[in-house]
């Protein structure tokens, strides 16, 4: 069974590889190679799996999710400039790609001994697009 919670944070980036030109950054990420930064009303949500309890009828604790959340994922980035203020964004790019990544490593470090797993997280950079990352994909 799975179960999902979501989170909101705002966060800035700007995305540009610093081995290429100006001009090829521009081509390659449009405004968003700005190095002046913008920002995001990022929309995060969170899927885990398990069987319920037999005892307490829940996947898992609700309260214990959203405490990991919010100390792993909402404190750290809400309202920071993450190619500047979030490791390791000031070596890698903050695409919705690799911050879904991000996500996924520091939650699936902290679900250690809660009897769910991490299966899917999925990350909004604005409504209209997304990033899943799902249990299993290439290097993680
Ligand atoms: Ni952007």
């Amino acid at each position: 069974m799975f179960v999902t919670r979501k989170a909101e944070f705002s966060a800035s980036h700007v995305c540009r590889v610093p081995s290429l030109s100006d001009q090829e950054n521009q081509q390659l990420y449009g405004e968003g190679a700005n190095p002046n930064g913008h920002g995001h009303n990022y929309l995060l949500e969170v899927t885990v799996e398990g069987d319920p309890d037999p005892a307490t009828g829940m996947v898992i604790n609700l309260q214990a999710l959203k405490e990991i959340l919010l100390r792993e994922v909402v404190e750290p980035m809400d309202h920071r400039f993450l190619n500047y203020e979030v490791e390791p964004f000031h070596k890698v790019v903050p695409t919705p790609e690799n911050i879904a990544g991000e996500i996924w490593r520091r939650l699936e470090n902290n679900l250690q001994g809660l009897p769910a797993r991490l299966a899917r997280v999925r990350l909004y950079e604005t409504p209209d697009h997304h990033v899943d990352i799902v249990r299993g994909d290439l290097s993680l």
